[in-house]
C-alpha cells in the first residue's frame, strides 16, 4: 500500500509518500516540504493570510516533486491534515487533497497533525509501542499518551497560553535577535551560564495541572530583568539570559514529560515537533530519561518539523488500523484536540 500525505497547518506546504511495510513500519518515498517562512520573518510570526496563500502557490508544485520522486503516477490513499493549525491554511490542504481523491478516484482519510508527529518517528527507529510524546514547536506545546498509533491519543497536557517555540521567539525578539529565534538563541546560550539567572518555572507548584505548561510569565520575567538592567544603565548580559531562559524551558518540559511516563508506567518518550532541535532539551531529556530507565525517541531535525511524509505515514498506521475512509465533504478542523 503506497499512502501520499498532505500537510498545510501552518507555514510548510508538504506532500510525502510512504510505502506501509505491514509490520508497524513504513518506507519513505518522497518527501517535499516548500516553506514560507521566510515571507513571515519580516512580521516576526507566522501571518496566516500570508502562509495560505504561499500554500494555494506552492501545492501543485510540491505535489508534482513528489509524485516524481517516488516514481508514481498515483497513491493507493491519500491522508491529509485537518487539524489543528490555522483555518485558512487547512483549507487549502484539504481542498487539494480531495480535488486528488476524486481525480484519481483513491480513498481520502483526514488525520489529525499532532499524531502525525509522534508517528513519523517509525520510519527511523521502528515501530511504535506505548509512549508519553511531547511535542514542541512555534504552534504547540503538547504531552500526549499514545497507545497506539491506529487509536485516538489521549492529551494530557498543553499550554495555558504561549508555546514553547514561540516563547523562544518572543524572547529573542526581546533580545534583538531575530526571527525565528530558536536556533539563534540556542547558539548564543552556549556562551552564557544557565544558572546566572534565576528565572521562574511555570505551573510546578503543588496545585497547578500535573501536566500543562504556562511560558508567558516566563517571558515577562525575561522582559523585567531586561528592562531592569536598561534602567540601571547595565548592559544585558544576552548569552547568560539566552542560556537561563533555555534552561527554565528546558526544565519544565523535561520534568513534566518524565513525570508523566513515570506516573503511567510507560518507558518511551518521544519527542517531535521543531523545537525539539533545542540542545538543551534534547541533553536534558536523554539525561532525565537514562536516570529513570526510560528509552528517548527523537526523529532527526527534517522529520521533525512539520512535512508531509508524517501525515502520510499517520494515515498508513490509520488505514491498517482499519479506519474507514471520510468523505469527500469533511471539513476542517482548526481547533482540533486530540
Ligand atoms: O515545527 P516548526 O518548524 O514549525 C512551526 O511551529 O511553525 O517549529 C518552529 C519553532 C520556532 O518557534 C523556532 O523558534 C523553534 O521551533 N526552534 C527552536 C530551535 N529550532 C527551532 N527553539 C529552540 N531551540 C532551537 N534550536
Ligand atoms: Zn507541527
Amino acid at each position: 500500500m503506497i499512502v501520499l500525505g498532505i500537510e498545510s497547518s501552518c507555514d510548510e506546504t508538504g506532500v510525502g509518500i510512504v510505502r506501509w511495510n505491514g509490520d508497524g513500519t513504513t518506507t519513505l518515498l518522497a518527501d517535499e516540504v516548500a516553506s514560507s517562512v521566510d515571507e513571515h520573518a519580516r512580521y516576526g510570526g507566522v501571518v496566516p493570510e500570508v502562509a495560505s496563500r504561499a500554500h494555494l502557490e506552492e501545492m501543485v508544485p510540491t505535489m508534482r516533486r513528489a509524485r516524481a520522486a517516488a516514481g508514481i503516477d498515483k497513491p493507493d490513499a491519500i491522508t491529509v491534515t485537518i487539524g489543528p493549525g490555522l483555518a485558512g491554511a487547512l483549507l487549502v490542504g484539504v481542498a487539494a487533497a480531495k480535488a486528488y481523491a476524486l481525480a484519481w478516484d483513491v480513498p481520502l482519510y483526514a488525520v489529525n497533525h499532532l499524531g502525525g508527529h509522534v508517528a513519523v518517528d517509525t520510519l527511523e527507529h521502528g515501530p511504535m509501542p506505548e509512549c508519553v510524546a511531547l511535542l514542541v514547536s512555534g504552534g504547540h506545546t503538547h504531552l500526549l499518551h499514545v497507545t497506539d498509533l491506529a487509536e485516538p491519543i489521549v492529551e494530557l497536557g498543553t499550554t495555558v497560553d504561549d508555546a514553547a517555540g514561540e516563547a523562544f521567539d518572543k524572547v529573542a525578539r526581546l533580545l534583538g535577535l531575530g526571527y525565528p529565534g530558536g536556533p539563534v538563541l540556542d547558539a548564543l546560550a552556549r556562551e552564557g551560564n544557565p544558572t546566572a539567572i534565576a528565572f521562574p518555572r511555570g505551573m510546578t507548584g503543588p496545585r497547578d495541572a500535573r501536566y500543562d505548561f504556562s511560558f508567558s510569565g516566563l517571558k515577562t520575567a525575561v522582559a523585567r530583568y531586561v528592562e531592569k538592567c536598561d534602567r540601571e544603565g547595565v548592559a544585558v548580559p544576552v548569552a547568560d539570559v539566552a542560556a537561563s531562559f533555555q534552561e527554565a524551558v528546558a526544565d519544565v518540559l523535561t520534568m513534566k514529560a518524565i513525570r508523566a511516563c513515570t506516573d503511567l508506567g510507560v518507558t518511551t518518550l518521544v519527542l517531535g515537533g521543531g523545537a525539539t532541535a533545542n540542545s538543551r532539551l534534547r541533553s536534558l531529556a536523554e539525561e532525565r530519561c537514562a536516570a529513570k530507565g526510560i528509552t528517548l525517541r527523537v526523529p532527526k531535525p527534517r522529520l521533525c518539523t512539520d512535512n508531509g511524509v508524517m501525515i502520510a505515514t499517520l494515515g498508513a498506521h490509520v488505514i491498517a488500523g482499519g479506519a474507514k475512509p471520510s468523505s469527500l465533504t469533511v471539513p476542517t478542523d482548526p481547533g482540533m484536540s486530540v
